[in-house]
């Protein structure tokens, strides 16, 4: 995972076959996927379940790219180590998600993992200003987690350009998650975003059977930020 800034178009297994993770993901990856999105819900920091670290454990081995998990689990330390043993390559957790995130960044990284800071909408962008030393990516969540296919919330795209002018030059990427279509892309990418999620509209008409239509939604993303 060499640093740079080139947009990575990272799909979210949310909007995938749940009967199926393994090989929607080997689908995604060969439509042009550049890392797998994982999205790890618990009931309690938001309202609604997937899956755990067995689940991540289950899929690695069908992921060529990165395994990008986030946590949207409440508390996080007691986990840290069971999704680092799974294979995840990043594991991002909510600044809101308990009183110690930077002893989680720290944790994260000490289990070998990248570590990733995610911010609600109604989240300050200066909440990584302490965390800076100690992130690898920042997630700006543009929609309330919980669900996919939620509409985009646009006053995130000015936190993003706050996000961006406070990370510098530093190795930090700015993840986007959150109604990221061919119309949002290219205006958190402006912003300075290089870290493109997005469920639905990569998911959308296709299946593992049928899996052109994914190859077709990522380009239409990846066109509409050259466009
Ligand atoms: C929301 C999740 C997102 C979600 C995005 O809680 O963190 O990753 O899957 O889905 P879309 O792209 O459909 O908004
Ligand atoms: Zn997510």
């Amino acid at each position: 995972m060499a640093f740079d800034r080139s947009v990575i178009i990272a799909p979210s297994i949310l909007a995938a076959d749940f009967a199926a993770f393994g090989a929607e993901c080997e689908a995604v990856e060969g439509e042009g996927a550049d890392w797998i999105h994982v999205d790890v819900m618990d009931g309690h920091f938001v309202p609604n379940i997937t899956f755990g670290p067995a689940m991540c454990a289950a899929i690695r081995p069908h992921i060529k790219t990165v395994m990008d998990v986030h946590l949207m689990i409440a508390p996080v330390d007691p986990y840290i180590e069971a999704f680092a043993e799974a294979g995840a390559d990043v594991i991002t957790a909510h600044v809101e998600a308990g009183p110690h995130i930077h002893r989680t960044l720290q944790a994260i990284r000490g289990a070998g993992a990248k570590a990733g800071v995610a911010l609600n909408p109604g989240t300050p962008a200066s909440a990584i200003a302490p965390l800076l030393d100690i992130v690898d990516l920042v997630c700006v969540m543009t929609v309330n987690p919980g669900f996919g296919g939620q509409k985009f919330i646009h006053t995130c795209v000015e936190k993003t350009r706050d996000i961006r002018a406070i990370i510098g030059d530093r190795p930090v990427h700015i993840e986007i998650d959150g109604g990221v279509d061919p119309t949002t892309a290219p205006l958190v990418v402006a912003a300075g975003a290089d870290v493109l999620v997005a469920g639905s509209a990569v998911f959308k008409g296709g299946s593992v059977a049928d899996p052109a239509p994914y190859g077709a939604n990522i380009r239409a993303i990846r066109e509409s930020i050259h466009a």
